[in-house]
C-alpha cells in the first residue's frame, strides 16, 4: 500500500494515506483555539477519575493544565485496555537472536504491573517517593515504570550506559529511596555487568534495591495469583516522573513532568503523528533512559492499546540487517529511530535492504538530531520503499512529546525539515532582542503560551534553573531554527553548549568538569565536531600543569559520565582562547577544528592562542 506521493521536492499523503489518517482533516483549524482544543482532547482521549473543570492557568512561568482533575497514567496505559486482554502489549527481543522473544499480553502486563506495584509498596514506597531505575530495555523496566505510575511514585530512569558516578549524582539529587537494576545485559554480544556499577554508585548511600536477573527476564513476576493494587488518584499537576538531562552547566537537571498534561499529550501525539491504531505495533528504538523511550517506547503506544517492541541490544548485531529482521518478524507498523542509527544502517548497505519484505510498515520516524538529506532519502527509499511517510520529529526532554513534526496523514514530508508545530502548540523564531522573525530568517526557537500540556513543570530541587528556560514570556528551546513560507520549521542545531553525540544529549560543561577534576589539569574546553555516523563527537582542548596521558583523560570521562561521552580527539594546548572577561571561546575552537579562518580577535585576551592551536591541528 502506498501512503505517500511526490509533489515537487516534497512528499504528501496519498489518497489512501489521507483516508487512514487518525488526525481529522481540519485538525489544525480545530487547534486555532489551543486551550479549547486540548480540553476536548483531554476529555476524549483519557479516562479521568475526577473530571477537570479548570483547563489552563498561567501566572508568569508557572502554568497548569487540567488542574482540578484526577487521573492515573498506569490505569490509562494498562487497565483500560483490558477489554483487549490478549493483544501483545510488550514484545521483548533479546540481543542474541538465538534467545527466544517474549510476548506479554495486556492481561499479563496488568498482572505483572500489579505485582510490581505490590512489591514497591512492600518496600515502603509511597506516593511522591523517587524510585531510580537503572536498567537495560527489558520488559521489567517498563513494568516497574508503570508500577511507579500506578502508586504515584516518581520514577527517575538513568540510562544504563551511564557510569556509577553519573548514577550516584542522580540518585543523590533525586533523594531516591529505591534502586531497581538488573545484574547484566547484552550489548554487541558482550555481557555488561550492570550490578557492579550500581553497587559502586550506591556506596555509603542508604537505598533499597531490587535486582532483576537478566537470565530470567519476563519471569520476575511469574505467580498467577495477584493482588489488585488500586491505581492512585493523582492530581493532574502531580509529578509523573523526573528525567535527568544535560544542561549548559556541569550539573544535570531533573526535568519534572506533570501527570495530566503528559498523559494527554503522550496519547494524542502518538495517535496523530504516527497514526498508531489499537493492535498495531510500534518500534521506537530509543533506550528507556531517554525521553523518547519514555514517551514512544512505553507510554505512547500503551496508552493507545498498541504493541511496543523493546529490543535489548545494538541495532546492527549480529549483522547489519538485524533491524530489518525485527521489523519483518514482528510485522512492525511504525518504525521510529535516530539519524545516527540510520547512518550506520546506510553505511553498511550493500544490498541487504532488498532481501526483506517490509510491507507491514506504515510510518517511519526520526528524532534526536537534524537528519541530512542523503540519510533521509536512504531511509525513505530503502526502508519505506517510497511508500511510507517519513516524519522528522523535533522535541526535547523538556517538552515530553514531539513538538515540530508533520502528521502521518497530513504531511508534508520534506527532507531536513521537521515540519509544523503539533496542533495546539505554538512556536516562533526570535532574534536576541526577543523580536519575532519572519519566514526564512534564522534565529532562536521559542514556544509561545499557552504552553503545551506536556511541557516541563519544574527542575527537581532547583527552582532557579526552571526560570532559566523562559525568556520574555516564551519557553526558550536552545535551538537555532528558521521556518519556510509555509510554516515548516527547519532545525539548524543547538544555540548553546549542548552537543548531540549519536543522538545522546551531552553537556560540554559536564565533560569539562570531569576532565578538570584531574589535579594535573588546569582547564578544559569541549566542543562538538561533525561526525559522519554519530552526528557530532566531543573534542577536548586541555591545558595542563604537568604532563598527563590521553588515556587518563578518557578514563576520567568514562568514570564520571560514561564511555559515550569520551572525547574523540584530545589536544593539549598552552592556552585556551578566551574573552577579556575570561570566558572560554568555544565557537573559535569549533571554527579552528573546521579549518576556518578566524578574523575578528578584538574581543580576545589571548589571540596568540589561535596560532598555536592551528599549528597543533595542522600536525595531526
Ligand atoms: C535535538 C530528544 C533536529 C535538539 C527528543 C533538541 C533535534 C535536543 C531533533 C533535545 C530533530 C531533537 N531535528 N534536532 N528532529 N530532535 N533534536 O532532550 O537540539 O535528548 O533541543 O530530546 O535534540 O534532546 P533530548
Amino acid at each position: 500500500m502506498k501512503y505517500v506521493e511526490k509533489r515537487g521536492k516534497e512528499y504528501i499523503p496519498s489518497k489512501k494515506g489521507k483516508q487512514i489518517s487518525l488526525a481529522e482533516k481540519n485538525v489544525y483549524q480545530q487547534a486555532n483555539k489551543p486551550i479549547l482544543f486540548w480540553e476536548k482532547l483531554a476529555k476524549k482521549g483519557i479516562d479521568w477519575i475526577k473530571p477537570f473543570t479548570k483547563t489552563y492557568e498561567q501566572k508568569g512561568n508557572s502554568f497548569s493544565w487540567f488542574k482540578d482533575g484526577q487521573l492515573n497514567l498506569c490505569y490509562n496505559a494498562v487497565d483500560r485496555n483490558l477489554g483487549n486482554p490478549d493483544t501483545p502489549a510488550i514484545i521483548f527481543i533479546p540481543e542474541n537472536p538465538k534467545e527466544k522473544k517474549q510476548v506479554i499480553s495486556y492481561f499479563e502486563l496488568y498482572k505483572k504491573v500489579n505485582q510490581a506495584a505490590a512489591l514497591l509498596k512492600k518496600e515502603g514506597i509511597q506516593k511522591g517517593d523517587v524510585v531510580a531505575i537503572y536498567m537495560p530495555p527489558i520488559s521489567e523496566a517498563l513494568i516497574f515504570m508503570l508500577a511507579c505510575a500506578r502508586i504515584g511514585a516518581i520514577h527517575s530512569i538513568v540510562f544504563s550506559a551511564f557510569s556509577p558516578d553519573a548514577l550516584r549524582t542522580r540518585i543523590k539529587d533525586g533523594k531516591a529511596k529505591l534502586l531497581i537494576t538488573s545484574n547484566y545485559y547484552y550489548r554487541k554480544g558482550i555481557k555488561v555487568n550492570l550490578i557492579k556499577n550500581a553497587k559502586k554508585a550506591c556506596r555509603r548511600i542508604k537505598i533499597k534495591k531490587i535486582i532483576i536477573d537478566r537470565a530470567k527476564t519476563g519471569q520476575f513476576f511469574k505467580e498467577n495469583k495477584f493482588e489488585i493494587i488500586k491505581p492512585e488518584p493523582m492530581n493532574a499537576e502531580d509529578i509523573a516522573f523526573i528525567l535527568y538531562t544535560s544542561g549548559t552547566t556541569g550539573k544535570p537537571k531533573g526535568v519534572m513532568h506533570a501527570v495530566g498534561g503528559y498523559t494527554v499529550q503522550a496519547y494524542w501525539s502518538c495517535r496523530y503523528i504516527f497514526n498508531l491504531k489499537r493492535n498495531e505495533t510500534m518500534w521506537c528504538t530509543a533506550d528507556i533512559g531517554w525521553i523518547t523511550g519514555h514517551t514512544y517506547a512505553c507510554y505512547g503506544p500503551l496508552l493507545n492499546n498498541a504493541t511496543t517492541i523493546l529490543y535489548e541490544g545494538f541495532p546492527i548485531y549480529p549483522k547489519e540487517d538485524r533491524f530489518m529482521k525485527i521489523i519483518k518478524q514482528n510485522k512492525v507498523n511504525v518504525f521510529y529511530t535516530a539519524p545516527t542509527a540510520l547512518r550506520l544502517f546506510a553505511m553498511k548497505d550493500q544490498g541487504y535492504t532488498k532481501k526483506y519484505n517490509l510491507d507491514s510498515l506504515k510510518v517511519l520516524g526520526t528524532v534526536g538530531e537534524p537528519i541530512d538529506q542523503a540519510t533521509w532519502n536512504w531511509f525513505f527509499k530503502k526502508v519505506g520503499r517510497s511508500r511510507c511517510p517519513l516524519i522528522d520529529t523535533y522535541w526535547q526532554t523538556e517538552t515530553g512529546s514531539a513538538m515540530l513534526t508533520s502528521l502521518a496523514g497530513h504531511g508534508p514530508f520534506i527532507p531536513s525539515y521537521a515540519g509544523k508545530p503539533f496542533p495546539g502548540v505554538t512556536y516562533a523564531v526570535i532574534n536576541n532582542k526577543s523580536k519575532k522573525l519572519k519566514a526564512n530568517k534564522e534565529g532562536l526557537l521559542v514556544q509561545l503560551p499557552p504552553f503545551c500540556p506536556s511541557l516541563i513543570r519544574g527542575v527537581w530541587n532547583d527552582k532557579k534553573r526552571y526560570g532559566g528556560y523562559f525568556l520574555n514570556g516564551t519557553y526558550l528551546a536552545g535551538d537555532n531554527c528558521f521556518y519556510d513560507s509555509k510554516g515548516n520549521f527547519r532545525i539548524l542545531g543547538r544555540s548553546d553548549d549542548i552537543i548531540k553525540v549519536a543522538g545522546h544529549r551531552m553537556s560540554t560543561a559536564e565533560i569539562e568538569n570531569a576532565i578538570t577534576s584531574l589535579p594535573k589539569v588546569v582547564e578544559a574546553a569541549i566542543v562538538g565536531k561533525p561526525d559522519k555516523i554519530r552526528g557530532a563527537v566531543p573534542v577536548a582542548f586541555i591545558k595542563v600543569k604537568r604532563k598527563i596521558s590521553k588515556e587518563k583523560i578518557l578514563d576520567i570521562v568514562s568514570k564520571k559520565i560514561g564511555p559515550i561521552a569520551k572525547p574523540a580527539e584530545i589536544y593539549f594546548v598552552n592556552d585556551i582562547p578566551k574573552t577579556r572577561s575570561g570566558k572560554m571561546m568555544r565557537r573559535i575552537l569549533k571554527s579552528l577544528l573546521q579549518g576556518e579562518e578566524i578574523k575578528n580577535t578584538t574581543t580576545m585576551i589571548n589571540p596568540k592562542s589561535i596560532q598555536e592551536i592551528q599549528e597543533i591541528l595542522k600536525k595531526k
